[in-house]
């Protein structure tokens, strides 16, 4: 065997053996994809979606609230053809969600004061179960939202709670209000799945942009918007961040 030959021949071996690792490596994902299910979110999937929140946000107000307060603030994603929630779950436990609403410009309210509406009853018993939550920081500084909420449920003001209509961007857009990964699985491309299903999911309902605001020392969270394409528009201790996106492009030519 010549030395050409042999060079050739050390090539295609090289090639055998680069393609066998690449189809491993291929299958290896496939696999991995064909476990996880990413999934529009129903009624049957609220439990697993509230034990996953608890597990993304331990220490949060709305975990300190419970399971009955959680399972009926995820229904509220799913009771409005406005809104959107998607999770991904492997063997039937869910390992990341996330969820927001369409926002056309004529919303009567913004997505705290509908939530709290939608999730009154529940809230009240959960807190009158653990009264110390009233002194949670959290319900603390929400104390004007909170009142202004308590006067509407009673009638006593019905008019818009909050001006939600901004000028800054186009509108339909997609305003993401939660999203959240098992800490166990946290830093495993999870998040970004779902930024991406939720993007996709924008664009075939023809929406314009998405945003949503986020703690500015919530650095994991800013990283994984960022890596994502997602801009800071606003600054203060809570970031506005937005995405423009694209027409969906169908491949059809005029
Ligand atoms: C924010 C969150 C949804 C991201 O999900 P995720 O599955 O961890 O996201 P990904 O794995 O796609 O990306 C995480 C990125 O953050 C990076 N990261 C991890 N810890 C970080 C930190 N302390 N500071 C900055 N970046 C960090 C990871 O390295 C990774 O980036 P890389 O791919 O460039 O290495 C998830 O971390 C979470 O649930 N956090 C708690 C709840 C929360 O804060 N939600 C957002 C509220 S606005």
């Amino acid at each position: 065997m010549n030395s050409y030959n042999i060079a050739y021949s050390i090539k295609i071996r090289g090639l055998y053996y680069h393609n066998c690792i690449k189809n491993l490596f291929i299958n290896i994902v496939l696999l991995r994809m064909l476990e996880y299910k990413i999934v529009e979110s129903s009624l049957s999937d609220l439990k697993k979606i509230s034990l996953c929140h608890k597990q993304a946000f331990p220490k949060s107000f709305f975990s300190a609230l419970g399971n009955k307060f959680l399972m009926k603030m995820f229904e509220w994603y799913i009771t409005s053809e406005y809104n959107i929630l998607i999770h991904i779950e492997e063997n039937g436990t869910c390992l990341g969600y996330c969820g927001g609403m369409i926002n056309d410009g004529n919303l009567k309210m913004g997505s705290v004061s509908a939530i709290l509406q939608y999730t009154f009853k529940e809230a009240m018993v959960s807190i009158i179960s653990k009264p110390w939550l009233i002194f949670h920081q959290v319900l603390i500084n929400s104390y004007p939202i909170i009142i202004k909420n308590v006067k509407m449920k009673f009638g006593f003001n019905k008019k818009s709670l909050i001006s939600f209509k901004d000028n800054t961007t186009e509108y339909p857009k997609f305003g993401l209000i939660v999203i959240g990964v098992d800490n166990k699985y946290q830093g495993k491309g999870i998040g970004t799945q779902l930024l991406k299903e939720i993007e996709i999911i924008s664009k075939v309902k023809g929406l314009k942009s998405m945003y949503l605001s986020v703690s500015d020392n919530n650095h994991q969270a800013i990283h994984t918007y960022e890596k994502n394409g997602w801009v800071k528009i606003a600054g203060g201790s809570n970031l506005l961040m937005e995405k423009k996106l694209a027409p969906l492009n169908l491949g059809f030519t005029s």
